[in-house]
């Protein structure tokens, strides 16, 4: 048996043996009652009992043992010209200070706090001042739009919001504050307070008696120490989008989430205590929560904090000049920005100008790993190019070739193998397992390791119905694909209504829902077509109300406008042609699995409940006019 088999068989044959041992690097107030808590299934919850604080577990403590002068974050902005890096110490007296100033504001134990910010060390700060205090963040990623943000205000419904004034995306400068208003102005639910951290790239305007400065604040604040907490209280909630308009808050506890990203450090990335590690993500989303914050603090490392992009910022050697200058060993992003770096920098010219001594293993996640990027970026770097496979619920790796374990050969398409813990499975539709190489639905036995979804704000029904309903038993991932005869696991996409556009996971169900009201749409259908830089984009066709003649380049620009308003800039929705009708089903089903293949010009045949076959040539003809289609056999 190899070292693989071995710890995997360990953690599924014995999970509460193995998660009480890697539950030794985490600093305990209490021990836990109980390490798997199955007393209300499938409601399975880790460490019940325990009490603990992520804020002490990231930051306190490393101060303590000796960490206090080492780099903690490293803010890289090439945005602004800076870089700053912040000792665990100065972290330790940032991070209590602004506990205070949430304190004086009224925030405690299990209120909730939204953060909106852009890539800037606040944005670290008032997650941890959060942590610190037991209170719940969110964060919400600065590319969604006031009407997304007055979504997630009205469920989570926070006491205060922490954001900036602005941020710089390539050389637009974006006011955050307006954002912020206007949410509130659409949102029910009022919060109390803001914090505003005025940025020397545009001032915002402050609503006296609401909003307060960041800075002012910080310079009279007391600081706070650190609440103890139970295990299984939640650290935070973080919306991500499902197949509706109204996004799913996942939450994720304070116990399981520390061991779990804690044992991911040294045996899936191979990192150590002291190890310079870089998310290249962002602050907003799942991989910003657990590779840019918690998992690096957590495990002592130092975190690359980088506002920038990987082309463009100012050139496509930026990802290089970062390693390079910081010592980074480890690199973590989505495949789009290796191929916005390969489209911009083909042959690599920009790498030989830089010392890549130390870095040793790019890790890629958030969409599926196209074998061209893959072979692109393992010759170009020569060394270990890591895909692995995971979601916001998750909140940490479900399928990886674990550096720290065992190294398998790459097989180019393949994420490797289920991470222990994780007991993948693949499924028919009726929830019996399938033969080796064979597609189904990607399923995990239940429980699910520490770190993980126990549940949805406040949304315990859809929980089940999302994520447990569906196949009795077992987690259900909404990703199709199969495990090979040596056990390797392929992902081969979602199967529902979500997409992810350069790393972003989108609700196209969402899209259709907003493209539907338009005033002069009867019925409308949004899809995920392949694009060569962001993975995926959507493309809407629309069906017009009876004795409606519209431009189709204007209908395009004002579906384009309602997207961009409703849910932001970063839905990439630019294409959408109109149509007489939708193929469906004889049971009226949209066949947009059909109209997909089509726009990927990829063959496809003709479904036998097609109500009408000769619509499919009108659609190939629409998907034609804007670039997409092919015939089919
Ligand atoms: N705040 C406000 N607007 C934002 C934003 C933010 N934080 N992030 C993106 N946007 C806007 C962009 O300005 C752009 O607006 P535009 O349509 O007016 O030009 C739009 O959203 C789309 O942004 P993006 O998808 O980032 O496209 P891009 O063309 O600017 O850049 C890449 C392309 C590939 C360089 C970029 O998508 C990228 O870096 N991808 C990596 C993704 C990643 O790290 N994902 C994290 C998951 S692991
Ligand atoms: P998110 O919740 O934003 O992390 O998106 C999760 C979804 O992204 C998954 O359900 C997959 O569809 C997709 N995904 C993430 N990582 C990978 C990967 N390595 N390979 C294929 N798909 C991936």
């Amino acid at each position: 048996m190899g070292r693989y088999d071995e710890v995997f068989e360990k953690s599924i044959q014995d999970p509460e043996g193995f998660w009480a041992e890697a539950a030794e690097n985490i600093d305990w107030y209490k021990k836990w009652d109980k390490v798997l808590d199955d007393s209300n299934r499938p409601f399975y919850r880790w460490f019940s009992g325990g009490e603990m604080n992520t804020c002490y577990n990231a930051v306190d403590r490393h101060v303590k043992n000796g960490r206090g002068d080492q780099a903690a974050i490293i803010y890289d902005s090439p945005v602004t010209d800076t870089v700053q890096k912040i000792t665990y110490k100065e972290l330790l007296d940032r991070v209590s200070k602004f506990a205070g100033v949430l304190r004086s504001l009224g925030v405690s134990k299990g209120d909730t706090v939204i953060i909106y910010m852009p890539m800037v060390p606040q944005a670290a700060v008032a997650m941890l001042a959060c942590a610190r205090l037991g209170a719940i963040h969110s964060v919400v990623f600065g590319g969604f739009a006031p009407h997304e943000l007055a979504i997630r205000i009205d469920d989570a419904k926070p006491k205060v919001i922490v954001t900036a004034s602005g941020a710089i995306e390539g050389k637009k400068i974006i006011e955050y504050k307006p954002m912020v208003d206007k949410a509130i102005e659409l949102a029910a639910h009022k919060p109390e307070k803001c914090v505003v951290y005025q940025r020397s790239l545009v001032k915002a305007e402050l609503a006296a008696g609401r909003d307060f400065d960041w800075d002012v604040m910080m310079s009279k604040a007391q600081p706070a120490e650190c609440v103890p907490v139970q295990a299984t209280d939640p650290l935070y909630i973080l919306y991500t989008s499902g197949t509706t308009g109204t996004p799913k808050g996942i939450v994720r506890d304070n116990g399981g989430y520390a061991v779990a990203l804690r044992w991911s450090f040294e045996n899936i990335y191979d990192t150590k205590p002291g190890e310079v590690y870089w998310s290249a993500s962002d602050v907003g989303w799942v991989v910003g929560h657990s590779y840019i914050i918690y998992g690096p603090l957590l495990t002592g490392c130092t975190t690359v904090l980088f506002e920038g992009k990987p082309v463009g910022t100012p050139d496509p050697g930026a990802f290089w000049r970062v390693i390079s200058e910081h010592g980074v060993k480890v690199l973590f992003t989505a495949p789009t920005a290796f191929r916005a770096i390969k489209r911009d920098d083909p042959k690599g010219d920009y790498l030989k100008k830089y010392d890549l001594s130390g870095f040793k293993y790019l890790f890629l996640a958030g969409e599926r790993l196209d074998p061209d990027t893959y072979h692109w970026a393992s010759k170009l770097l020569d060394r270990p190019v890591i895909d692995h496979w995971w979601q916001t619920e998750t909140g940490w790796p479900i399928t990886a070739n674990c550096m720290g374990i065992e190294v398998f050969p790459v097989k180019p398409g393949s994420s490797t193998k289920p991470v222990p813990g994780f007991d993948v499975q693949i499924l028919d539709n009726n929830g019996k397992p399938v033969g080796a190489g064979t597609e189904g639905l990607v399923a995990v036995k239940l429980p699910l390791p520490p770190g993980t979804l126990p549940t949805l704000w406040q949304a315990e029904k859809r929980f089940l119905e999302s994520y447990i309903n569906p196949l009795p038993g077992y987690y259900f991932t909404s990703d199709g694909g199969y495990i090979d005869e040596d056990g390797y696991v392929f992902i081969m996409g979602r199967v529902d209504d979500v997409i992810n556009v350069a790393g972003h996971r989108l609700s196209t169900g969402e899209m259709e829902e907003i493209v539907a009201t338009h005033r002069d749409i009867a019925e409308c259908a949004v899809f995920g077509v392949e694009d060569g830089l962001k993975g995926q984009v959507p493309v809407g066709l629309a069906v017009l109300k009876t004795g409606t003649g519209r431009d189709e380049k204007e209908l395009r620009q004002e579906l384009v406008s309602m997207i961009r308003e409703k849910i932001g800039p970063i839905a990439c929705f630019k294409q959408a042609v109109i149509v007489k009708r939708l193929p469906k089903t004889r049971s009226g089903k949209i066949l947009r699995g059909t109209m997909r293949r089509i726009a990927d010009g990829k063959e496809y045949s003709v479904p036998s409940t097609i109500d009408d076959p000769a619509i499919l040539n009108e659609i190939e003809e629409a998907l034609k006019r804007i670039g997409y289609g092919k015939r089919a056999v």
